[in-house]
């Protein structure tokens, strides 16, 4: 059995996980910075880097506890190098190559879309390559054909925002606080979806690309009109962002050749309309559809650690000099 111990600091939530080949999760902990943004309305990087330099270390050593393991039992260290803020991404390698000199165990260095990308394989053993993913949170915004580990073919972007951008701008115009993507879904419970006319962006366009800068727009309009309540231009919103995504996926879906599931990860794939529109959209396809537990599609260790597992038994590592990257696309 081989041990791996993932840390994830790219964003704002500093994480460590322990997680075995055999698709065990020993340990993980996570700590949000959800309290220390939420003044500015948005994730603020200096804010972050420091609050991971204060955290990470002592929710390691909490991480091992947990597992009644010591660093010595594990087999390698893999760290979340990039795509994210520099300064969180830094900690968090930096760590990582520290703890992997001390023990003389090999380093990886994982690219954090990978680890969404290959999350959905640490929740389901059944999942095999290749597969369609849609990974939408707050940060990302694609569609990709997963077809192994490093292999990808990104199909579909964001030219603007990432829908949970969308979703978490359209909240704050609603008055409904950061991160607002949850509100919005519970306010729109309430609402009539057709009462408010919003645009669909890129919907029937040839390549399977995302826009929602427009329909977030349309809703500060419709809000400083007057003329809708709140729920009503939650529900239509939320439509409206639903009828772009299974249009884009279904289009990615005609492109991409055959797959073997339909994938769904990162934080927006909690919305519960959201995963049933994806849902019928699979099984229009014959495909079975594939959602991982929620604690695994926001941003969390345990998906590094699993990708760490995937290229370890590869026998693929990095060496300590290592960059971390601000931007690195699949
Ligand atoms: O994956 P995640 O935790 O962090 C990154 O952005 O990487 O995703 C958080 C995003 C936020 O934009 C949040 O508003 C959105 O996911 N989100 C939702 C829901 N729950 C979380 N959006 C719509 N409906 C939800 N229920
Ligand atoms: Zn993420």
């Amino acid at each position: 059995m081989s041990i791996v111990l993932g840390i994830e600091s790219s964003c704002d939530e500093t994480a460590a996980a322990l997680v075995t080949d055999g698709r065990v999760i020993l340990a993980q902990r996570i700590a949000s910075q959800d309290e220390e943004h939420r003044p500015f309305g948005g994730v603020v990087p200096e804010i972050a880097a420091r609050a991971h330099a204060e955290r990470l270390a002592p929710l390691i050593e909490a991480t091992l506890a947990d597992a009644g393991m010591t660093l010595d039992q594990v087999d390698a260290i893999a760290a979340t190098a990039g795509p994210g803020l520099i300064g969180g991404v830094m900690v968090g390698l930096v760590t990582a190559k520290a703890l992997a000199m001390a023990t003389d165990k090999p380093l990886i260095a994982v690219n954090h879309l990978e680890g969404h990308a290959l999350s959905p394989r640490l929740a389901d053993a059944s999942l095999a390559y290749p597969y369609l993913l849609l990974l939408v949170s707050g940060g990302h915004c694609q569609i990709l054909l997963v077809e192994d580990v490093g292999q990808f073919r990104r199909l579909g972007t964001t030219i603007d925002d990432a829908l949970g951008e969308a979703f978490d701008k359209s909240a704050k115009v609603l008055g409904l606080g950061y991160p607002g993507g949850p509100a919005l879904e519970r306010l729109a419970l309430q609402g009539d979806a057709k009462k408010v006319p919003l645009p669909r962006p890129l919907k029937g366009s040839a390549e399977p690309h995302f826009s929602f800068a427009g329909l977030k727009s349309a809703v500060l309009r419709a809000k400083q009109s007057g003329e809708y309540t709140d729920a009503d231009i939650a529900a239509s919103f939320q439509q409206a962002a639903i009828d772009c995504l299974i249009d884009r996926t279904r289009r990615a879906l005609a492109k991409c050749g055959p797959v073997n599931a339909l994938v769904v990860a990162g934080g927006v794939a909690a919305n519960k309309a959201i995963r049933g529109a994806l849902e019928a959209l699979a099984a229009s396809h014959s495909l079975p559809f594939i959602a991982p537990p929620l604690s695994l599609c926001t941003d969390n260790a345990a998906m590094i650690a699993w990708a760490g597992v995937e290229r370890f038994e590869r026998g693929q590592s990095d060496p300590l000099d290592v960059a971390a990257r601000p931007r690195w696309p699949l």
